[in-house]
C-alpha cells in the first residue's frame, strides 16, 4: 500500500517557506561566491546567537563537526573517545580520525549514556566523553561534567539531533553566562539556569542532514564553543589548517558549509522555535492518546525528566513483537523508521574494538525494541491520531 503517513517529510515545510527559499538560493547564485561568503558568516554568528554561546564555526557535516570538535580538544590517534553504546552515527567521527570509541552503556528510560558507568571505562588513554542528546532529550550534563572535570578529559557535544533542546542546569560552576538568548517566547526569570545543549561541555557538535530539526539541502554542520582557543584551531582545521592563503600552519582538511546551505538555513532558524514547538505538541498528543492503562503497558513512550527541554527530533517507543507492528503499521500506509537496529559494538565495522554480545545489555535491548512513530513539525492531529489508533488497534489484538 502507498505510504499516507510518512515518518518525516520534507516537502510540506518546502511548501511553507519554499518561496522564501528560493529567492534567498537566487541571491547567492546570482551573488557569484559559493564558499565562505556572507552567508556562512552571518549563520555562524545567529546560530552562536540562538544558543547563547560565543563562537561557531560551519563545517561539511555533522560527522565533521564531530571529528574536528575532538581535534580542536587535542584527541590524537589512538586516544579513547567515551560515548554510548547505541549511537551507531557518532562513532565513524572518531575512528574517521583515528581515535578510539570507548563504549558505556545507556540508561534504560532515556536511551542516554549512563554517567555511573562512565569511570570505570576511564583508561589513561581517554581524552573526551561525547555525550549524545540522543532523538532530541538532552543527558545528563550535570553528573557528566563532575566526572570529565575530575578525569581532565573535554567533552564533546553531539547535538546532531537536538538544536534548541535545554538541561536545567543544577551545579553551579556550569552556569555561567549566556552570550545571548534565542528563546523570546518564555521570560528570562523562567529560563534561569536553562542553558541550550552544545553550551555546557567544552565544545558542541550540529548537523543539518536535511531530516533534522534544523536541516539543510544536503550536508552541513557546525562546531559551537565558548573557548577562543578551540575556536582558532577549529577555524584551521576545516581549511587545509591555513592563517592566511596558502600558509597551512597545522594539518587540517577542507570541511566547510557552503554558501548556499547557509543562507537556507539563515531562513529556516528563524523557525526552529516554532517548529521545535510543534514537535512538543505532537509528542504531547501521542502520550495523551497512548494515556490508557493497558496501552502503557505494552507500549512504553519516551521519558520526559523535568530538568530537561526535549526536542523530539524522533518519537521513539519501546515495543515487544516490533517487526510485527512495523509491517502491521505499513499495511494500513504508515511508516517507521528504526533508530538503530544495531548498537556499536556489534556493526560489523567495529568488530575491531573487541567487544562481545552482552557487553552492552540496555543498549542491546534497546536496539531490539525501539520504533519511531511519524514526527515532523507538518505532521496534522489528524495524522497523529491514525497513528495511534493503528498501534493500539494492533496490540488490543494481540
Ligand atoms: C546522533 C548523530 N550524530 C552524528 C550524526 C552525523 O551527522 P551527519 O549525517 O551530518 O554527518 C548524526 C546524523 O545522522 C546523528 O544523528
Amino acid at each position: 500500500m502507498k505510504t499516507m503517513i510518512p515518518v518525516f517529510n520534507i516537502k510540506r515545510q518546502n511548501k511553507e517557506i519554499g518561496e522564501k527559499l528560493k529567492k534567498e538560493i537566487e541571491k547567492v547564485v546570482e551573488g557569484g561566491l559559493y564558499i565562505l561568503g556572507p552567508n556562512v558568516g552571518e549563520f555562524e554568528k545567529g546560530f552562536a546567537r540562538y544558543l547563547g554561546v560565543k563562537y561557531a564555526v560551519g563545517v561539511a557535516s555533522g560527522t565533521d563537526a564531530l571529528s574536528l570538535a575532538l581535534l580542536a580538544c587535542g584527541v590524537n590517534p589512538d586516544d579513547e573517545v567515551i560515548l554510548p553504546a547505541n549511537s551507531y552515527p557518532s562513532s565513524f567521527a572518531i575512528t574517521a580520525i583515528g581515535a578510539i570509541p570507548k563504549l558505556v552503556d545507556i540508561e534504560k528510560d532515556t536511551f542516554n549514556i549512563r554517567p555511573s558507568q562512565i569511570s570505570r571505562v576511564i583508561t589513561k588513554k581517554a581524552k573526551a566523553i561525547m555525550p549524545v542528546h540522543l532523538y532530541g532529550q538532552p543527558a545528563d550534563m550535570d553528573k557528566i561534567m563532575v566526572i570529565a572535570r575530575k578525569y581532565n578529559l573535554k567533552v564533546v557535544e553531539d547535538c546532531a539531533q537536538a538544536h534548541g533542546a535545554m538541561v536545567k542546569v543544577m551545579n553551579k560552576e556550569l552556569r555561567i553566562e549566556n552570550y545571548g538568548r534565542g528563546n523570546e517566547k518564555s521570560n528570562q526569570s523562567a529560563l534561569e539556569n536553562w542553558k541550550k545543549v552544545g553550551t555546557i561541555g567544552d565544545v558542541g557538535c550540529f548537523s543539518f542532514y536535511p531530516t533534522k530539526n534544523l536541516g539543510a539541502f544536503g550536508d552541513g554542520g557546525m562546531v559551537v564553543t565558548n573557548n577562543p582557543d578551540i575556536y582558532e584551531k577549529l577555524k584551521l582545521l576545516r581549511m587545509y589548517g591555513e592563517k592566511g592563503r596558502y600558509n597551512s600552519i597545522l594539518v587540517g582538511r577542507n570541511s566547510r558549509l557552503d554558501e548556499l546551505q547557509a543562507a537556507i538555513l539563515l531562513v529556516k532558524l528563524k523557525y526552529l522555535d516554532k517548529w521545535d514547538e510543534r514537535r512538543r505538541e505532537i509528542a504531547r498528543l501521542y502520550f495523551s492518546l497512548f494515556e490508557e492503562e493497558a496501552v502503557k503497558a505494552k507500549v512504553v513512550l519516551p521519558y520526559g525528566a523535568s530538568n530537561v527541554w526535549h526536542v523530539y527530533h524522533l518519537f521513539v517507543i519501546r515495543i515487544k513483537k516490533r517487526s510485527e507492528l512495523k509491517k502491521y503499521l505499513e499495511k494500513y500506509g504508515i511508516q517507521t523508521a528504526i533508530h538503530y537496529p544495531v548498537p556499536i559494538h556489534l556493526s560489523p565495522s567495529m568488530r575491531f574494538l573487541g567487544y562481545m554480545e552482552g557487553d552492552f545489555p540496555e543498549s542491546e535491548s534497546a536496539a531490539e525494541e525501539v520504533l519511531s512513530l511519524p514526527m515532523f513539525p507538518e505532521l496534522a492531529d489528524e495524522e497523529v491520531k491514525k497513528v495511534a489508533q493503528a498501534v493500539i488497534k494492533f496490540y488490543e489484538k494481540s
